[in-house]
């Protein structure tokens, strides 16, 4: 495996869910695979469970890890060509990554959309000249537009936690202060479309995805009856694709509370984490046994864990 952005990049999901339990089963069983390899685990912006369940599966896989604060620990990166560099980044992108490269095995990068421009944030600029020049295999760790680990730990926690063949799944858009990347519902509803769940989305108008993620997906305006029968919630804050980057409500009615989660078939509540509590959810269904948002973090070690996997055996 070359690069893991979407599922295709990890194959047959049934079989990578098998190997997904193998590996949570038995975490340390494929320690002599990481032996002398190490991963790069770059950040442009901030991580708490991305940081610590990449670096954590990487370790289980006996690999040593270097991890880079870009803003923090490096030089500003120049990351638009043809420029003159007389501002105040002192190195080009185009030679840091082939450098980092020589450094490591596999990287994973950390880069959100910027909002400046929506062609830009949705070419995966930032991300693309991680695969085109560094010479290693790629990991998203969320980029502009999509969030494959976080997604592949949704459905690993989906798996464990369904009570039916075919549950309902409902991704709920939550009102939240700042405008947040569409990252996280986009790789969500690519893989949940995969997957074996009967997928609706609720947002307010406004609110819609990007079409190349959404085709043939159901969508209802009506939160209330999109939660009807639900299996599993999954809330999420994101800003507008239309009006790109824009924060159109922060409507408290479209908050996850007690009264909404009793129309569902006893439903599960998930959320990628950080969650804005009495924003996105109240600390009520939080704080409820049927929140299994803690179990889903987890599941992150397990993601990372099974695509590094893959990675360190095709190398
Ligand atoms: N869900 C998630 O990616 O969390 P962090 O931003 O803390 O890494």
């Amino acid at each position: 495996m070359r690069r893991f952005l979407t599922p295709s990049d990890i194959g047959n999901l049934s079989q990578a869910l098998k190997e997904a339990a193998e590996v949570k089963k038995n975490p340390y069983a494929h320690q002599h695979l990481g032996k002398n390899k190490t991963a790069v685990l770059i950040f442009f912006n901030s991580s708490l469970r991305t940081r610590l369940s990449t670096q954590k599966a990487a370790t289980n896989l006996g690999m040593n890890v270097i991890i880079l604060d870009i803003n923090k620990d490096g030089w500003q990166l120049e990351t638009e060509t043809g420029v003159i560099m007389d501002g105040d980044k002192p190195e080009h992108i185009r030679e840091a990554v082939p450098v980092i490269g020589q450094y490591c095995d596999i990287i994973g990068v950390r880069s959100f959309a910027r909002f400046e421009n929506k062609e830009e944030d949705y070419s995966e600029k930032i991300l693309n000249q991680f695969i085109e020049l560094s010479g290693r295999p790629v990991i998203s760790m969320e980029s502009a537009t999509r969030h494959p680990l976080q997604a592949f730990a949704d459905l690993v926690t989906i798996e464990e936690h369904r009570s039916v063949q075919r549950p309902k799944v409902v991704l709920t858009w939550a009102p939240h202060p700042k405008a947040l990347p569409q990252a996280v519902p986009n790789s969500f509803v690519e893989w949940m479309k995969v997957a074996d769940v009967d997928l609706t989305v609720t947002h307010p108008k406004g609110y819609e995805l990007a079409p190349e993620f959404m085709d043939g997906v159901h969508v209802e305006y009506d939160q209330k009856k999109a939660f009807e029968g639900a299996d599993f919630i999954y809330a999420k804050s994101w800003a507008s694709f239309s009006e790109y980057g824009k924060v159109l409500s922060t409507d408290r009615s479209w908050t996850v509370d007690e009264e909404k989660m009793a129309l569902t078939n006893k439903a599960k509540f998930m959320h990628c984490l950080p969650v804005r509590r009495n924003m996105v959810v109240t600390d009520g269904v939080i704080e409820s046994p049927d929140s299994i948002v803690v179990q889903e973090a987890a599941n992150r070690v397990v993601s990372a864990q099974t695509v590094l996997k893959r990675m360190l055996e095709s190398l």
